[in-house]
């Protein structure tokens, strides 16, 4: 079965290729391609995703990224035999580009169209990943631009929501953090580079819910403190441009605090549910400091770690791979399905 799975729920055009083998759902699939058209580039200099750019640029980009994964894949469009994608959670008018090139293809081809929950595909990317191992049950943990949240998946698409944050996501929070540092889009990289020349205790900067058992994240707070020790004790002056060495500074106690409520709830997630494995999805995950501590901690816990290389933690379009097991359990979705916005918490 030759899966074409489309994504387009942010700021990456996705397309890719997968083959599934019969009966289904009960191998992994394979990965023939998967290409990515980046709208970094257009959302840069506003320093966050500006959703009518990222539309327009779905619509340039989508017939050709389907294209190349078809041809990179070595298959042709009479091959495919079922059409994936994304259609929640994500930014509507990006989600609508990538379900109606998806719909216009299975109409065409007349094979089924499945649905897919873009947090589910991130979590289903770990397996993707490792494919001689068993990822579920896990405790899924996304962190990215979008979302910070934590889930309970006894299978890929069983998966309960435990918790997850009640302001700014963590990739949001290293976004807006490198905005204060005068630092570049996107900020997690930026942050990460600066952090490598400063002292993550030169500032004690909050960690919410740290000590509480509640699994929630919140990280507006945290951005407040960096902008207060960014003006100093003048704090009516405004903010400063900050010294080298301040900046490295304040990158370092940023990203340790991150770091530590991030591995301080995957913890507590485990410890709460009782499971053994942790997959990690999302574009944070690519922080070095975060899979060191991760590392540590988990090991210390002696829970099996799985994240996905970097290609497959970001915005692609290959996690989509999920619906095949949704199609092995004619889970397909209609034709007049539509878009959903937000988290559909179980
Ligand atoms: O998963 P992703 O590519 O897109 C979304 O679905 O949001 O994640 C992008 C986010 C951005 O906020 C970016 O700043 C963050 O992931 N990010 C990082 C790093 N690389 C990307 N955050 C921390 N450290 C990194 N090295
Ligand atoms: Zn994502």
């Amino acid at each position: 079965m030759i899966l074409l799975a489309i994504e387009s729920t942010c700021d990456e055009t996705g397309a890719a290729v997968l083959e599934g083998r019969e009966p289904l759902g009960e191998s992994v699939p394979r990965i023939l391609s998967s290409v990515v058209s980046s709208q970094i580039g257009l959302h840069q200099r506003f320093g966050g995703v500006v959703p009518e750019i990222a539309s327009r640029a779905h619509v340039r980009q989508v017939v050709p990224m389907i294209d190349e994964a078809l041809k990179r894949a070595g298959v042709g469009l009479k091959d495919v035999g079922a059409v994936a994608v994304s259609t929640r959670p994500g930014l509507v008018g990006a989600l609508v580009v990538g379900l109606t090139a998806a719909k216009a293809l299975a109409l065409a081809l007349d094979v089924p169209l499945v649905a897919v929950d873009h947090l589910e595909g991130h979590l289903y990317a770990c397996q993707l990943a490792h494919p001689d191992r068993r990822v579920f049950p896990c405790v899924g943990l996304v962190v990215s631009g979008g979302h910070s949240s934590l889930y309970a998946c006894r299978e890929p698409l069983d998966c309960a929501f435990l918790g997850g944050t009640i302001d700014d996501a963590a990739g949001e929070a290293f976004d807006k953090v490198a905005s204060l540092l005068n630092l570049g889009y996107p900020g997690g990289p930026e942050i990460e580079r600066a952090a490598k020349a400063g002292n993550p205790k030169a500032f004690a900067f909050p960690r919410s819910f740290l000590h509480e058992p509640r699994l929630a994240f919140s990280f507006s707070g945290l951005k407040t403190a960096v902008l207060y020790a960014l003006r100093g004790p003048n704090q009516e002056r405004g903010v400063v441009e900050p010294t080298p060495e301040l900046t490295a500074d304040l990158a370092a106690s940023f990203q340790e605090a991150v770091v530590d409520i991030l591995v301080a709830k995957a913890r507590q997630a485990l410890e709460q549910t009782g499971m053994e494995r942790l997959g990690v999805g999302g574009g944070v995950a690519a922080n070095g400091r975060f899979r060191e501590k991760l590392g540590a901690a988990m090991d210390a816990m002696g829970v099996e770690t799985f994240i996905p290389p970097l290609s497959l933690c970001t915005d692609n379009a290959a996690m989509a791979g999920v619906a095949l097991l949704k199609l092995a359990a004619g889970r397909t979705a209609d034709l007049d399905v539509d878009v959903a916005a937000g988290l559909v918490r179980p």
